[in-house]
């Protein structure tokens, strides 16, 4: 398995991470956005998932199906569209594919939270590093 856009990101534009309750498993996936042609599009993508291997999968393939669409398109992938994308997954581990949908739905939530309503550039925050990444003093 070659999981692709693997690792953090400097200055996102958003990001969002959830959890697998059942399991503990954790992913976050960062998220660049760049304006073409008046649209918001992800132009770049990376993920870190602390998990299975079918949660490293889900994750790698989301990034891939995300890269390149605009966020409206990327806000409507479904879990079920990469499991699909992945030509299935065991019915034991589609649980696995909800970390996929629910932290690129975050990350997509919180560039627009950053953005807001009139569509502004996203302001430079001091939280650069998800909850989970930052280090106690
Ligand atoms: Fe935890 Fe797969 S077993 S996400």
């Amino acid at each position: 398995m070659k999981p692709k856009n693997q690792g953090s990101m400097k200055d996102p534009d958003g990001f969002g991470t959830v959890g697998n309750p059942r399991c503990g498993d954790i992913m976050t996936v960062y998220i660049k956005v760049k304006k073409i042609k008046n649209k918001e599009i992800i132009s770049d993508i990376k993920f870190e998932t602390l998990g299975c291997a079918a949660a490293i999968a889900t994750s790698s393939m989301v990034t891939e199906m995300a890269k390149g669409k605009s966020l409206d398109d990327a806000f409507q992938i479904t879990r079920q569209d990469v499991a699909d994308k992945l030509e299935g997954l065991p019915p034991m581990k589609m649980h696995c594919s909800n970390l996929a949908e629910g932290a690129l739905k975050r990350a997509i939530e919180d560039y627009r939270s950053k953005v807001g309503a009139k569509g502004k550039a996203p302001e430079k925050t001091k939280e650069k590093n998800p909850p989970h990444r930052r280090t106690r003093k």
